[in-house]
C-alpha cells in the first residue's frame, strides 16, 4: 500500500485500513453501483420511455450530475476519514461551518438502512428465481403459469421471509468480514464474474436473431417519444444507479488512499456502471423480441417477462439460471454497500467490534425488511397514510420506497452539492481532487449550480407529481 505521505485527515487511517489498491476500490464501488437498478430497473425504464433518446438523456445526466456528486462524496469521506456522519462534522468543523451540515449523511444513512430492508426482500427474488429456473420451472411455461410462480412467491410470507432472511445473512456475512476479507474480496471475485457472465449473455442474445432490432432500439434516438417525465426519471435513475444520496460513496471513500484521482475513479465507476446497464439491454431485448413480447413491460420485466422467454427458447433453463445469478450477485455487492455506511458509525460510535455491529445493524434491517413482505400479502390493504389523497393504496413497502427514492435521496444529494460547492474552503477541494485548472473548474460550477439546481428540480417535480 502507498499510503505514506498523507496530507490533512489521515489520521485515523492507520488502524482503520484502506482499499489495497485504486481497482479495489473502483470495484467495490462499482459493485453497489451496479445492481437491480441496472438489470432490473434500466431496461424497464427504458424500454417504457422509447429507447435512444432516453439512454442519450441518461447518459448526459451521468456525466453532469452523476460523477460531479459521486466526487464530492468520496471527498467528503476521504478528508473526513471516518463514518459519514462524523466525516462530514469533521469537513465542517475544518472549513469553520456549521456541523449541522452532517444532517446530509445522518439522511443518507437513514435512507441507506430502509432501502437495505426492501432491496433484500427483492434481492430474496432473484436468489428464489436462481432456484426455479435450474430446476426448470420455466420450461414450457405460458404467461399464466409464470404469472402464478411469481404471483405465488409474493402471497407466500413464509417463502418470502426465506429468501430475504438468507439473502440479510449473505450481506451481513461479508460485511462483519470487513474491508479487505470482506468487502475487498467479494467485489474482486464478483465483479469479474458478473463481467463474464453478462457477457456470455449477451453472447447468447446475439443468436435469438433479433439482436439487431435491440441495438437499433437502444441506440437509435427518437426524440418524439421523449417526454419532460422522461427526463427527470433519467435524472432520478442516474442518481440511484450510481448509488448517491445515500453516504455510501463517503463511506467508501473514507477508506480511499490520498495518492487515488477521485475525479478518474468516480469517472471509470460511472463508466463500468453504464456499459453494465447498456449490455444489461443488449441481453434482455433480444430475448424479449424474439418472443414477441412487449419491451415496456414495466417492473415485471424481469421477474414474469424473461422467465417467459426462457421457458421457451433452446437452454433456456441453463442461461436463465445464469441470468438470475447474475442478478443475484449485482444486488448482493449492492446490499453490502447499503450496510456498510451504518456500520462504519456504529463500529465508531459504540466500540462494538465489526462483526458484532454488522450482526446488530442487519438483524434490525432484516426486522424492518418483514413489514415490507407482509405488505406483499397479508398486509396489502394496510396503507397507514391512506388519509391522504397522494398516499392512497400505498402500502408500508410502496411508502418506504416512494420517501427513500423521492424525499431522502435527492434531499441528501441537494445537501452534499450544496455543502461542498458552496460551504467547503476552494483550495482544500483544489488540493484533494488534484485536477488541473479547467477540469476543476467545470466540476466546481457542476456541483456548485448545475447539480443543486437539477436535483431541486427533480424533488420539487417529484413532490409535486
Ligand atoms: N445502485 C444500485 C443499483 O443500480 C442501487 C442501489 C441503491 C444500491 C442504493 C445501493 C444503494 O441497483
Amino acid at each position: 500500500m502507498t499510503q505514506s505521505n498523507s496530507a490533512s485527515g489521515n489520521g485515523a487511517a492507520a488502524s482503520r485500513g484502506l482499499w489495497s489498491s485504486r481497482l479495489a476500490f473502483i470495484l467495490a464501488a462499482t459493485g453497489s453501483a451496479v445492481g437491480l437498478g441496472n438489470i432490473w430497473k434500466f431496461p424497464y425504464v427504458t424500454g417504457e420511455n422509447g429507447g435512444g433518446a432516453f439512454v442519450l438523456v441518461y447518459l448526459f445526466c451521468i456525466a453532469v450530475i452523476g460523477i460531479p456528486i459521486m466526487m464530492a462524496e468520496v471527498f467528503l469521506g476521504r478528508n473526513g476519514r471516518h463514518n459519514p456522519i462524523t466525516s462530514m462534522r469533521l469537513v465542517a468543523e475544518r472549513n469553520l461551518k456549521s456541523p449541522v451540515w452532517r444532517i446530509s449523511a445522518i439522511v443518507g444513512m437513514i435512507a441507506a438502512f430502509v432501502i437495505l430492508s426492501f432491496y433484500s426482500v427483492i434481492g430474496g427474488w432473484a436468489a428464489s428465481y436462481v432456484g426455479h429456473a435450474a430446476t426448470g420451472d420455466f420450461t414450457g411455461g405460458t404467461a399464466e403459469s409464470i404469472g402464478d410462480l411469481f404471483g405465488g412467491l409474493l402471497a407466500s410470507p413464509v417463502q418470502l421471509l426465506i429468501w430475504h432472511s438468507l439473502f440479510m445473512a449473505l450481506v451481513v456475512m461479508v460485511v462483519s468480514r470487513g474491508l479487505k476479507g470482506g468487502l475487498e474480496r467479494v467485489a474482486t471475485i464478483l465483479m469479474p464474474a458478473l463481467f463474464i457472465l453478462l457477457l456470455v449473455a449477451v453472447g447468447y442474445a446475439t443468436t435469438t436473431g433479433h439482436f439487431g432490432e435491440a441495438v437499433s432500439f437502444l441506440f437509435t434516438p427518437d426524440f418524439g417519444a421523449l417526454s419532460i417525465n422522461s427526463v427527470l426519471i433519467a435524472l432520478g435513475h442516474a442518481f440511484f444507479t450510481l448509488s448517491l444520496g445515500m453516504a455510501i460513496m463517503m463511506a467508501y471513500g473514507s477508506y480511499l488512499g490520498r495518492d487515488v484521482s477521485i475525479a478518474r475513479t468516480a469517472v471509470s465507476v460511472a463508466l463500468m456502471d453504464t456499459v453494465v446497464a447498456l449490455l444489461a439491454g443488449l441481453a434482455i431485448f433480444p430475448v424479449v423480441f424474439a418472443n414477441g413480447l412487449e419491451a415496456g413491460a414495466g417492473p415485471g420485466l424481469i421477474f414474469q417477462t424473461l422467465p417467459l422467454a426462457f421457458g421457451n427458447m433452446p437452454m433456456g433453463s441453463l442461461f436463465g439460471t445464469l441470468f438470475f445469478v447474475l442478478l443475484l450477485f449485482a444486488a448482493w455487492t449492492s446490499g453490502i454497500s447499503l450496510l456498510e455506511p451504518v456500520v462504519e458509525w456504529v463500529e465508531e460510535k459504540t466500540g462494538l467490534e465489526r462483526s458484532g455491529s454488522a450482526v446488530m445493524v442487519g438483524v434490525l434491517c432484516w426486522a424492518l425488511g418483514i413489514t415490507s413482505i407482509l405488505s406483499l400479502n397479508i398486509w396489502s390493504d394496510v396503507t397507514p397514510l391512506g388519509m391522504f389523497a397522494r398516499f392512497e393504496g400505498k402500502t408500508i413497502f410502496d411508502l418506504l420506497d416512494y420517501f427513500t427514492a423521492n424525499v431522502m435521496l435527492p434531499l441528501s444529494g441537494l445537501l452534499t452539492a450544496v455543502f461542498v460547492g458552496w460551504f467547503v474552503a476552494k483550495e482544500s477541494l483544489k488540493t484533494d481532487l488534484a485536477l488541473d485548472g479547467g477540469a476543476f473548474q467545470l466540476w466546481f460550477n457542476l456541483i456548485r449550480f448545475v447539480t443543486p439546481i437539477a436535483v431541486s428540480i427533480v424533488f420539487v417535480y417529484n413532490l409535486m407529481s
